[in-house]
């Protein structure tokens, strides 16, 4: 897919407060510092259009991109931050549980997961909960540059065999670098072609 727009549209602190749902819309999700927003940018080609940060708790609102004028990106804020109150925690909690489960529009979420690390607890709990919940998603692995590309692919078989256990079925995988610019074609290869599905067999998602 060429990127040929992509401009922000606004920041929501509710999921009521999002735009309109009128056009296919794809999230990015994951816990706080897993590279949602760098990822985005390389997505889009832009160095800033999310905002980065390596202080964990960037992102603390739902924000919207708008991208070709014919789908809406989202940058969501991340979960499991620990270095805030509890109180601050469970509201992050309840603005992505209520947005993934309300928002009508929602084609599919990407699940960001670090590639260092073997399968977290607090990941595999919120894969399980979008599958129980029926949320489509897939999984992306983030900062594979960071790693060796053997250990990088080490790291994605355990994560599949610990899902394996409770699922019949895996999801897509997709394994990235925002810092080289990998991996992302395949993202939005999947997003165009599931923009084409939508497309030709007119599915309305405002009713
Ligand atoms: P929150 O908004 O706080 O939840 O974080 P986020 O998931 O949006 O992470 P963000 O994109 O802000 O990146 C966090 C840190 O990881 C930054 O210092 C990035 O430069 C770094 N980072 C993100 N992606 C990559 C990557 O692919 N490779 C490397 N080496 N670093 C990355
Ligand atoms: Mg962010």
């Amino acid at each position: 897919m060429v990127i040929k727009t992509a401009e922000f549209v606004k920041s929501s602190g509710k999921w009521q407060e999002c735009p309109e749902p009128t056009l296919p819309e794809y999230a990015f999700i994951g816990r706080s510092n897993v590279g949602k927003s760098s990822l985005i940018n390389a997505l889009m080609n832009h160095k800033d259009l999310a905002k980065t940060s390596g202080t964990p708790g960037k992102t603390q609102l739902i924000n919207h991109f708008i991208i070709n004028e014919k789908w809406y990106l989202t940058d969501l804020p991340g979960y499991g931050y620990a270095r805030v109150s509890k109180t601050l925690r469970k509201d992050f909690e309840n603005l992505i549980i209520n947005y993934i489960l309300n928002r009508k529009n929602l084609v599919n979420l990407f699940v960001l997961i670090d590639s260092r690390h073997t399968p977290q607890k607090i990941d595999i709990e919120f894969i399980e909960y979008c599958g129980e919940s029926g949320i489509p998603f897939s999984l992306v692995f983030t900062k594979a540059d960071k790693l060796k590309p053997n250990v990088v692919l080490a790291n994605v078989e355990k994560y599949k065999q610990e899902l394996l256990k409770t699922w019949e079925d895996l999801p897509e995988i997709y394994v990235t670098s925002a810092e080289k610019k990998t991996g992302g074609d395949e993202i939005l290869a999947f997003i165009s072609k599931t923009n084409q599905f939508l497309h030709e067999n007119h599915v309305k998602f405002d009713n």
